[in-house]
């Protein structure tokens, strides 16, 4: 929802959704990312986008389940010394900015 590739894409479900400000909080995680990731290159700094996930919040609508939604959280979380800096990626890979 912070995407703006995403948000702009009407085959997406990011892409029918109107709201403004969670929209926005989350644009600003990933330029943090960005951010982050350029001012320490040694720490390893990336945001992973869950996917809309059946949980609390979506009142458990969405069609992933938290196991689905927690993949690219922990790629990213277990990813070694070698592995990618200021990426944003969802369970299928690299995710537009
Ligand atoms: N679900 C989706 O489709 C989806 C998609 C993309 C991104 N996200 C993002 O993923 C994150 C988690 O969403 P979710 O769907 O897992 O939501 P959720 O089911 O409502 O879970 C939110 C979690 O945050 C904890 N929490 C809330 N306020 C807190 C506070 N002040 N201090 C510490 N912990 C607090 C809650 O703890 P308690 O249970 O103890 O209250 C709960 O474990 C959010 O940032 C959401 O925007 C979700």
């Amino acid at each position: 929802m912070g995407s703006f590739g995403a948000t702009h894409d009407a085959e997406r479900v990011e892409g029918r959704a109107i709201a403004p400000l969670y929209t926005a909080s989350k644009a600003a995680v990933t330029m943090l990312t960005t951010q982050y990731a350029k001012s320490w290159p040694a720490v390893k700094v990336n945001a992973a986008d869950p996917g809309y996930t059946a949980t609390d919040f979506t009142g458990h609508s969405g069609p992933q389940t938290v196991t689905e939604g927690t993949d690219a959280i922990v790629e990213l979380a277990t990813i070694g010394t070698d592995g990618p800096t200021g990426t944003f990626r969802d369970r299928h890979g690299e995710m537009p900015w």
